[in-house]
């Protein structure tokens, strides 16, 4: 059997994952015509097109766009049903799910509709499926309060919270009592962080967020104390390797620092952020990185098992795809 199958029907945990970034172009088009929803792009093959990015933001730009034909509880669903669809033939078993609640509560769309629906289609998948609602850090910390107040009726549908969308200028301390908040609240903690960011933001997010995974965190390796850190705490880092070379974050794959994160000793997981958007889900994630760079049988299991490791799962239930 080949390193690549081997690859592909291992089984595995997804821990970064937007919904709102596995809606594809046929879909949004599907949901645009049920809902009355007009859209700046003629076609399918036209919104493809645009799927050109030169940074973060030129991304985001056409993620919130896609996102406006998101309106009743069953678009929510189906978005969802399909990711869990696609991770399934990728033999995910568990998965972690960011949604963005702002980018539809801002439309007039109530929280109610926003997590019932991804709920309600988590819970009809056979993949084993937690949601976590990310604050959007463009915006202000007030606004991410109201958020986590509108979400709270809803506590028992999400497991934790993240910080997500244009990182550069908004530093993690800009959050501080929002996730202190949800701390005391008991949810789990996660932020992006050294993405497009410095080791600063995630020396930040470590230390005034109090996050347990860094998203990303692929810039880390310019702080040596800091990777050190993050080795000797098994600080987990959700890596995305498609989106960074599509966000140009690293030039090509075969310049992309995955192989240097694994031999630094941390738990770096492989993850697909917005498969709709950047060229395939998790299996694609994992391939193109087995294709490009030096890795092996060895760093395959140490892959899938970071996944599990690094995952809120209960320690019992860690064990038992360990
Ligand atoms: N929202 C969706 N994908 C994102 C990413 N890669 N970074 C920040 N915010 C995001
Ligand atoms: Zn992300």
């Amino acid at each position: 059997t080949s390193l690549r199958s081997i690859v592909q029907n291992m089984p595995k945990a997804e821990l970064h994952i937007h919904i709102e970034g596995s809606l594809e172009p046929e879909l949004i088009f599907a949901l645009a015509e049920r809902n009355g929803v007009s859209l700046p792009y003629a076609s399918v093959e036209a919104l493809r097109a645009a799927y050109a990015f030169k940074d973060l933001q030129s991304f985001l730009d056409i993620y919130y766009a896609g996102a406006s034909v998101l309106l009743q509880e069953q678009d929510f669903y189906d978005m969802t049903a399909a990711y869990l669809r696609r991770a399934e033939a990728d033999h995910v078993r568990h998965t972690e799910i960011f949604f963005d609640p702002q980018t539809h509560t801002a439309r007039g769309v109530p929280m109610a509709t926003v997590i019932n629906g991804i709920h309600r289609a988590c819970q009809d998948s056979p993949v084993s499926a937690t949601l976590i609602l990310c604050f959007l850090r463009h915006l202000s910390e007030d606004d991410a309060i109201a958020t986590l107040e509108a979400a709270l009726p809803y506590r028992d549908k999400f497991i934790g919270v993240g910080l997500d969308s244009s990182e550069v200028g908004n530093p993690p301390e800009k959050f501080a009592r929002v996730f202190s908040r949800c701390k005391d609240l008991g949810l789990r903690l996660v932020a992006h962080a050294g993405e497009e960011g410095p080791p600063a933001y995630i020396y930040a997010a470590l230390d005034v967020l109090h996050v347990e995974r860094i998203d990303h965190g692929v810039r880390c390796l310019e702080d040596h104390a800091l990777t050190r850190r993050l080795a000797e705490e098994g600080m987990p880092l959700t890596v995305c390797p498609l989106s960074n070379i599509k966000l140009c974050v690293f030039r090509d794959m075969k310049q992309h620092n995955l192989l240097q994160l694994l031999d630094a000793g941390l738990v770096a997981t492989v993850n697909s952020d917005d498969p709709a958007y950047f060229g395939g889900y998790l299996n694609e994630n994992l391939l193109a990185a087995f294709d490009s760079l030096p890795l092996g049988l060895q760093h395959a299991y140490q892959l899938a098992r970071n996944s599990f490791v690094a995952s809120f799962l209960s320690e019992a239930d860690k064990q038992k795809h360990l």
